[in-house]
């Protein structure tokens, strides 16, 4: 799904509170808001030091169009994610936004299978919400590696859009809340009890290439959404390759970060 062209916006602070260990909520206020299709993300710059000038690439949960926010969710693994979670409400910086494509609506009939890992589940939330717009109904299974990283709040979100007829899943690799066992598992079983159109999947990339190749098995198409290193966000630099299995590069920032599953060289 493409919406507007890239471009600088203004952003403020609406609210930037722990979310889980180690994985922040972030509410900021900006024009980019109406602008956003599902699965797109954008590159935030964190104000106060001058020798970090990339931004940080970040996908969204949901934005609300008439309220100008966005809601996301973030883990902090570095310097940038570091000082963003020191940023406080009313504080304002530049992001630029919004990018790259999105996810699509299913090709056939039938439901849809979402799966997250960790801090994949912004997107997929946001494919929820297009979904469950659409009329589309989903069951949904997240991962985390243990109970103090589940997103819990997230997953009820997750549940209330699934509606009575969809099935949300939570798994811990630890089994300290939830299931105990990877997305892949609960995802096999589902796979078997029911048909599906389309699966969706956003998470570390071996869990994704798992998903991939589960949907690939049972004739279900899958969308995943990519992650890699970025630079520029808007396909200026070259360097957020992804490996495509008909030979050659797509560039994750521009050409993704929504892929087709089938089209990625895992
Ligand atoms: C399209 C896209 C959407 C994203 N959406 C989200 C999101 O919704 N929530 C979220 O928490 N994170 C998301 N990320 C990842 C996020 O951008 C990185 O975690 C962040 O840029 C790290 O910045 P840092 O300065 O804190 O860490 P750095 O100091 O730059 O790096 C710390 C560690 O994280 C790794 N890392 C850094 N950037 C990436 C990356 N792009 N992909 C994989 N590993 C990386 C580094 O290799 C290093 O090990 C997304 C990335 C992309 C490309
Ligand atoms: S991040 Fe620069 S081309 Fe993709």
């Amino acid at each position: 799904m493409h919406s507007d062209a890239v471009t600088q916006h203004e952003f403020v602070v609406r609210g930037n509170e722990r979310a889980a260990e180690g994985i922040w909520r972030l509410v900021i206020e900006s024009p980019v808001a109406g602008q956003l299709a599902p699965g797109q993300f954008m590159n935030l710059r964190v104000p106060g030091d001058g020798s970090h000038i990339l931004g940080i690439p970040l996908s969204f949960k949901g934005a609300n169009a008439q309220a100008q926010t966005v809601e996301l969710l973030y883990a902090v693994v570095g310097e940038g994610t570091r000082r963003l979670s020191q940023m406080v409400a009313g504080q304002s910086s530049t992001l630029v936004g919004p990018c790259g494509r999105g996810w699509w609506l299913p090709e056939g009939e039938g439901r849809a299978l979402l799966v997250a890992g960790g801090i994949g589940l912004p997107p997929v939330l946001a494919a929820a919400r297009m979904l469950a717009d659409a009329g589309i109904g989903f069951d949904a299974i997240a991962g985390s590696r243990t109970a103090d990283m589940v997103l819990s709040d997230d997953i009820e979100d997750l549940a209330r859009l699934a509606g009575a007829d969809g099935r949300v899943i939570t798994c811990t690799d630890d089994g300290t809340a939830g299931r105990r066992g990877f997305v892949t598992e609960a995802m096999g079983e589902l796979l078997r009890e029911r048909a599906y159109a389309q699966a969706y999947a956003c998470g570390p990339n071996v869990m994704m290439a798992g998903v991939a190749r589960l949907a690939d098995e049972h004739g279900v198409a899958c969308q995943v959404s990519m992650e890699r290193m970025m630079g520029c966000g808007f396909g200026a630099c070259s360097c957020c390759n992804v490996a495509l299995v008909a030979g050659g590069y797509a560039l994750c920032c521009t050409d993704g970060p929504v892929f087709d599953a089938r089209e990625v060289a895992w």
